[in-house]
């Protein structure tokens, strides 16, 4: 087949997407598929094979069996990319317009994941007049927590970032402000959400050609100690985060995961893959994080790192999500 691999984009996950989708090129071309590699630079401009300019992109697409939109955050995870492959009449990867707006926009995400019963963090939603005033009123945003009945330490993040890009854990009310302006310069709508107290475990969702869908292994986050949270450092800078998979997870909360993990995918209407990240307290129920409709890709990254627990290694699950895609 000829694969069209998109890759970068506007979004601050930019350089991720370009490991995402150099990974997943390599793969497509060691299974022996032809490989189009389409670069969306920072300023939305289209390279396609070295050749600068939208035609060129178009004339690909349309010569393709497949796209592979490897595209994290706003600009490519978002619905934008799959409406326009849509509008083109291409097979793609991953889910659909309206499954990848929502699920990028953590606000729209709690909201539908809360009507199917599915436990997700408490936390408020700033957007317009009230987040401008809240990025500069030092007590605004406190009074409000303190009306929500949300306790300190609280995340601040921008509702549809990524990697962890403008996120902040505030411990107190003085830090509320900084942190909203922060994310206000990311995002026009940012949410502060309770801290949640557990292991951080990650699910990995594919599905396969035949419609049915499948869960991998736990894996549990153990993030670097010298970094206040899971953080974008702690992410992508630091030897000392360690993946821990398959995670010790008993039999019961195994199911508990897969279980919501499926919920999850199908509640939004989800395609081909995902990953969903799970906060797990000592006692009590799983807490679903967020969803990525189209999860970090590199070599070295969780969703990979979960299926080659299970014996697939990264060109094997390529090979399952080109022929989910066209099947
Ligand atoms: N948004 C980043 C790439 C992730 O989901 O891993
Ligand atoms: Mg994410």
């Amino acid at each position: 087949m000829t694969v069209a691999v998109i890759m970068g984009g506007v979004s601050s996950e930019h350089d991720v997407s370009l490991a995402s989708g150099g990974g997943i090129a390599e793969a497509a071309e060691s299974l022996g598929h032809q490989v189009i590699r389409l670069v969306i630079g920072r300023d939305g401009s289209w390279t396609t094979n070295g050749t600068p300019g939208l035609d060129a992109a178009l004339a690909a697409l349309r010569a393709c069996d497949v796209a592979v939109p490897a595209m994290h955050g706003e600009g490519g995870e978002d619905g934008t990319i799959q409406g326009f492959l849509e509008l083109l009449g291409v097979n793609y990867v991953g889910s659909g317009v309206a499954a990848s707006a929502i699920s990028l926009d953590k606000h729209a995400t709690k909201a539908v994941l809360a009507t199917h019963g599915i436990p997700v963090a408490p936390g408020i939603t700033l957007r317009g007049e009230a987040l401008v005033n809240a990025g500069t009123d030092p007590d605004l945003a406190g009074v409000q927590l303190k009306e929500a009945g949300i306790p300190y330490p609280v995340f601040v993040k921008p509702a549809s970032g990524g990697s962890s890009f403008g996120v902040t854990r505030v411990t107190e009310t003085a830090g509320l402000a900084p942190a909203i302006a922060l994310a206000a310069e990311l995002d026009e709508q940012v949410l502060i959400e309770q801290e949640m107290i557990g292991r951080e475990i990650d699910l990995s969702v594919i599905e396969l050609p035949d419609g049915s869908i499948e869960v991998g292994p736990a894996l549990e986050i153990h993030s670097d100690p010298s970094q206040p949270f899971f953080n974008a450092e702690a992410k992508y800078g630091s030897a000392a985060t360690e993946f821990v998979v398959p995670a010790p997870v008993d039999p019961e909360l195994a199911e508990r995961l897969r279980s919501t993990a499926v919920n999850v995918f199908k509640s939004l209407g989800c395609k081909g893959l995902a990953r969903v990240d799970f906060f797990v307290p000592a006692d009590g129920e799983p807490v679903v994080n967020e969803l990525n409709t189209f999860p970090g890709f590199t070599p070295a990254s969780q969703y990979p790192r979960m299926w080659a627990a299970t014996g697939l290694t990264y060109a094997d699950v390529v090979n399952v999500l080109l022929a989910t895609a066209v099947a």
